[in-house]
C-alpha cells in the first residue's frame, strides 16, 4: 500500500512559512489547518496565505479547513491553490454537493471526522470522495495526545473503502509519532499527518523518513 507522510506545519515558525516547509522536501504534501475560532476554539489562517504559499513551495497543499460553513468557504481555497480540500462532515450543509463542486474546481475532495462521528452514516459518500480524514484528537490545536479510541473506526473505515473499490486516500490527524503511526497503519491508514513530531524534531526531514519507514514496516 502506498504511503503518504503529509506533515501539517500547525506548529512550524509562522514568521517563516515557506521557508519552514523547506526544511521537508521528503514529504508528499503539505496540511494546512485552517480553523475560524467557530468550528474549532482556535484561529489560523485562510486563503490569502495559502493562495501565498502555494506558489512558492515544491509540495502540493492539502487544506483541512476547521471552519463553520465549508459549503460557503471550501471552493475559495482550490481557487487558492489547494490540491486537497477537507471539510468537516459535522460542519457540512450538503456535502455531497460540496464534494463535487470541490473536485469539478479541479482538487480532491476529502471528508474530515472528529473523534465521537461515526463513519457508518456516511458509507454512501465515499464514493464522492477522494480522501476520508479520521481525526485522532479533538481538532483545535497541535501536540494533543493519541486517542486510541479511534483506532476501532480507521478500521472500519478501511474496510468500508476496501468495499467500494477505488483509490480513496485514508488519512489520520492528532497525536501522529513514531510511537502511534504503526497503530494507524495497521488499522488501515495511509495518509499521515504529523505535526509536533516533525516540527518538533531536531531534524524534520530525518523526522518524515522515519515515520515513512515505520508506517511502511
Ligand atoms: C489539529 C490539527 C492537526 C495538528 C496535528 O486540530 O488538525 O493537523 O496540527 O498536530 P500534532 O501532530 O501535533 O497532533
Ligand atoms: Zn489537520
Amino acid at each position: 500500500m502506498a504511503v503518504r507522510i503529509t506533515p501539517s506545519v500547525l506548529n512550524a515558525d509562522f514568521a517563516h512559512l515557506a521557508d519552514e516547509c523547506a526544511r521537508i522536501p521528503g514529504a508528499d504534501w503539505l496540511h494546512l489547518d485552517v480553523m475560524d475560532n467557530h468550528f474549532v476554539p482556535n484561529l489560523t489562517l485562510g486563503a490569502p496565505v495559502i493562495e501565498s504559499l502555494a506558489k512558492v513551495v515544491a509540495q502540493p497543499i492539502d487544506a483541512h479547513l476547521m471552519i463553520a460553513d465549508p459549503d460557503r468557504w471550501a471552493p475559495g481555497f482550490v481557487e487558492a491553490g489547494a490540491r486537497s480540500v477537507t471539510f468537516h462532515v459535522e460542519a457540512a450543509a450538503a456535502p455531497v454537493r460540496l464534494a463535487r463542486e470541490i473536485r469539478a474546481k479541479g482538487a480532491r475532495a476529502s471528508m474530515a471526522l472528529k473523534p465521537a462521528t461515526p463513519i457508518e452514516p456516511y458509507a454512501d459518500l465515499l464514493p464522492e470522495l477522494d480522501m476520508v480524514l479520521i481525526m485522532t484528537v479533538e481538532p483545535g490545536f497541535g501536540g494533543q495526545s493519541f486517542l486510541d479510541l479511534c483506532l476501532p473506526k480507521i478500521r472500519r473505515a478501511r474496510e468500508l473503502l476496501d468495499r467500494v473499490g477505488g483509490d480513496v486516500w485514508l488519512q489520520v490527524d492528532g497525536g501522529v509519532s513514531l510511537g502511534t503511526i504503526e497503530r494507524c497503519a495497521d488499522a488501515g491508514a495511509d495518509t499521515f499527518v504529523a505535526g509536533s513530531a516533525v516540527f518538533g524534531a531536531d531534524d524534520p526531514e530525518q523526522m518524515v523518513q522515519a515515520l515513512r519507514e515505520r508506517a511502511v514496516a
